[in-house]
């Protein structure tokens, strides 16, 4: 079964609280919350106070998605904050293990992202103790940008490893995912989809989310 993840990176920042009951109102699955820090990406967005403001406007699973570099330091704070899944990326870490661990024991879901010239061969040995591997399919920091066709190979990739392990994990892809493409991703194994231009665009949020939920 798919989930739709719509990314608030794209929506009105000077009413996110609306935003993620709308995202509810109109069944969005969760909710993907884009925390950039200007150093592991080339942009800033918004942090933890944001997060714990807006937890109060839904019941929402929130997926956030740190693009920080050594996520550790905040783990915590996103926890508290109100996060029910974090995903770190593997690029920002250096001790990815012992994260996933830190994460799983605040009680939160673990996730690990991987930007896409990062080969899923460097965290196939996670993939049996995390909850998702999020394939990134553009590189981090806007939304708006072009999906990059070779991610469909790594999706593969990650559905036949966590199919050897015959566990159910969530294959999450993010970045450039529309109407027209969401069905082909899908078929290649991703199970959470990550949309933000695509679900806000002309603040036509009801209609958007259905045509992304028929395009499948
Ligand atoms: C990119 C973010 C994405 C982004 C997706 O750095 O991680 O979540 O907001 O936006 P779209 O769907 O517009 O590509
Ligand atoms: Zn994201």
């Amino acid at each position: 079964m798919m989930k739709l993840s719509p990314s608030i990176l794209s929506a009105d920042f000077s009413n996110l609280g609306k935003a993620v009951e709308e995202l509810e109102r109109y069944g969005a699955d969760m909710v993907h919350i884009d925390v950039m820090d200007g150093a592991f990406v080339p942009n800033i967005s918004f942090g933890i106070p944001v997060i714990k403001s807006i937890r109060k406007c839904t019941k929402l699973t929130f997926d956030v998605h740190l693009m920080i570099e050594d996520p550790a330091r905040y783990v915590e704070d996103f926890a508290l904050a109100g996060a029910d899944i974090i995903t770190i990326h593997a690029e920002a870490d250096k001790h990815l293990d012992r994260t996933v661990n830190y994460i799983k024991g605040l009680g939160v879901k673990a996730g690990i992202a991987i930007n896409p010239a990062t080969p899923v061969e460097s965290i196939k040995h996670l993939i049996p103790i995390v909850d998702m591997v999020l394939v990134m399919s553009v590189n981090p920091g806007f939304g708006g940008q072009k999906y990059i066709q070779y991610c469909n190979e790594k999706i593969k990739e990650v559905k036949k490893i966590s199919d050897a392990y015959n566990k159910s994990l969530m294959i999450q892809v993010d970045g450039g995912v529309d109407k027209n493409n969401i069905k082909e991703i899908v078929n290649c194994g991703a199970n959470v989809i990550v949309a933000g231009s695509a679900v806000f665009k002309n603040n036509e949020i009801e209609k958007n989310i259905r045509g992304l939920k028929e395009g499948f």
